[in-house]
């Protein structure tokens, strides 16, 4: 029932393929793929070619979390360069019920993102028609921050409303300073998916072939302790 998503900006992008098989082999589930513009978040990463170029390589999901505005132009771009989750944040669209459509027309999972100080009112209207809710535990932009722990209020708070909404399918997932030591507490707020980037990637940086199964095996421990 607990999903771990390794966020790829933390790999090593001259071997990304290699990392990517590497930790979905190591038994995480999700590739988290983090897409930065330079304009919503202070920081450029990756578009929907490297989408498109990691995806025959691994059968798992990928989770593409979109830190860009506006956000409806390049949906169709990552739903055809095979993305399964589009997630965005509600103060980069103009027309959130509209960009949540166009992502489910486009035959992907749709996901809102909260960033640290969003309020949960853009729940209100549109928690029906969402797969995925993703919590902000930093401020977007850049891997290996500080976990917020206010975000563990805000987490039982959206599983309080998952719950009354009766669609417990819609998958609530942590995004930052996600550790083994914190893990567990996060699994207890309420999410099931936990997105981890320095903290897989660079416990394995130093193994030749790169390998995560300590990692993932500590993390998924943690999370047998809830
Ligand atoms: C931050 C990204 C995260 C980031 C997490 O804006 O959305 O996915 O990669 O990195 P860690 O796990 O290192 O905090
Ligand atoms: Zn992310």
């Amino acid at each position: 029932m607990y999903r771990i998503a390794p966020s790829i900006l933390s790999a090593n992008f001259a071997k990304l393929g290699e990392e990517i098989t590497n930790v979905i082999e190591s038994g995480a589930d999700i590739i988290h793929f983090d897409v930065m513009d330079n304009h919503y978040v202070p920081n450029l990463t990756i578009g929907p070619l490297v989408c498109e170029a990691i995806r025959p390589l691994t059968d798992a999901m990928i989770d593409v979390h979109l830190m860009v505005e506006p956000v409806d132009r390049i949906v169709p771009d990552f739903a055809k360069a095979g993305a399964n989750i589009i997630s965005f944040h509600p103060e980069a669209s103009a027309h959130i019920d509209r960009t949540i459509g166009l992502i489910k027309e486009q035959g992907c999972l749709a996901g809102l993102v909260f960033n640290p100080a969003t309020p949960l009112h853009y729940l209100d209207h549109v928690l029906d028609k969402l797969d995925l809710i993703l919590i902000m535990s930093v401020n977007p932009g850049f891997g290996g921050q500080q976990f917020i722990p206010e975000a563990l209020n805000k987490l039982r708070a959206v599983r309080k409303r998952i719950d009354e909404s009766g669609n417990k399918e819609i998958m609530l997932e942590i995004d930052g300073g996600v550790k083994v030591d914190n893990i567990a507490e996060i699994a207890r707020a309420g999410a099931d998916t936990f997105v981890a980037g320095s903290a897989i990637y660079h416990a394995g940086k130093d193994s030749d072939p790169h390998r995560y199964d300590t990692i993932v095996s500590a993390l998924r421990a943690e999370l047998d302790k809830v």
